[in-house]
């Protein structure tokens, strides 16, 4: 729906001026996955390695803005494509104020990533694949989901009863299912420092 009626005000502090202040670069880390890959593990680990070294860091994770933000949506794909418009513009506004966000989503669309992506005019927005099989997933089964997804108590839970598309150009493939929880926030927090988010070791 368009809206004629609004003129955007222009925020007098810019991005820039913000990121100097904090040293280090805004940025957005979308981890996409499956259920059970890891998104919300790596999520709140590189949480804590870069809020330890002083940047200012958010991590949205799917379950949580569905308790709150998205609580009137479904997970239907109409509806799951508004969930990640929503976050796609928090991750924005945070983006803009100079924070560093972790998005923790299945985000199982490569049409609504790619226009999360665009967003940023794809600038320090990382699509980072957070790669497990399904049989690991399901072996997991973290939350109990798969077995009453297969037990038909849940509908449309990703990769059972709707899909999961994958990425086919991430800007990081982290291996969640053979290489540790260590080793995979290490690769990110490398990718950071090479792309200059954030200096130092
Ligand atoms: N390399 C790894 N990276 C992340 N998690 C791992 C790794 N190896 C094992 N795990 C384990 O896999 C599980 C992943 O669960 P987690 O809740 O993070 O998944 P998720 O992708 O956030 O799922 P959901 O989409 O349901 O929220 C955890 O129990 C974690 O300890
Ligand atoms: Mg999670």
């Amino acid at each position: 729906m368009e809206n004629n009626s609004t003129v955007e005000h222009t925020d007098s502090i810019a991005t820039d001026r913000r990121n100097i202040r904090n040293g280090h670069q805004s940025a957005v880390l979308w981890i996409t996955g499956l259920s059970g890959s890891g998104k919300s593990t790596i999520a709140y680990e590189l949480q804590e390695r870069l809020f330890e070294i002083g940047c200012t860091v958010v991590v949205l994770d799917g379950d949580n803005i569905r308790s709150g933000l998205c609580k009137d949506l479904s997970f239907s794909d109409l509806d799951r494509s508004e969930n990640m418009r929503r976050i796609s513009e928090v991750s924005k506004i945070f983006y803009d104020v100079g924070v560093i966000t972790i998005v923790a989503m299945i985000s199982p669309f490569k049409n609504d990533r790619k226009k999360a992506k665009n967003l940023f005019g794809g600038k320090n927005f990382f699509e980072i694949y957070a790669k497990c099989s399904l049989t690991i997933c399901e072996y997991r089964d973290v939350k109990g989901f798969y077995a009453r997804a297969r037990k038909g108590e849940v509908k449309n839970f990703t990769a059972v009863g709707s899909a999961y598309e994958e990425p086919e150009n991430p800007d990081l493939v982290l291996d969640t299912e053979c290489e540790s929880i260590e080793n995979v926030t290490k690769t990110v927090l490398h990718m950071l420092r090479v792309h200059n988010i954030f200096k130092g070791s």
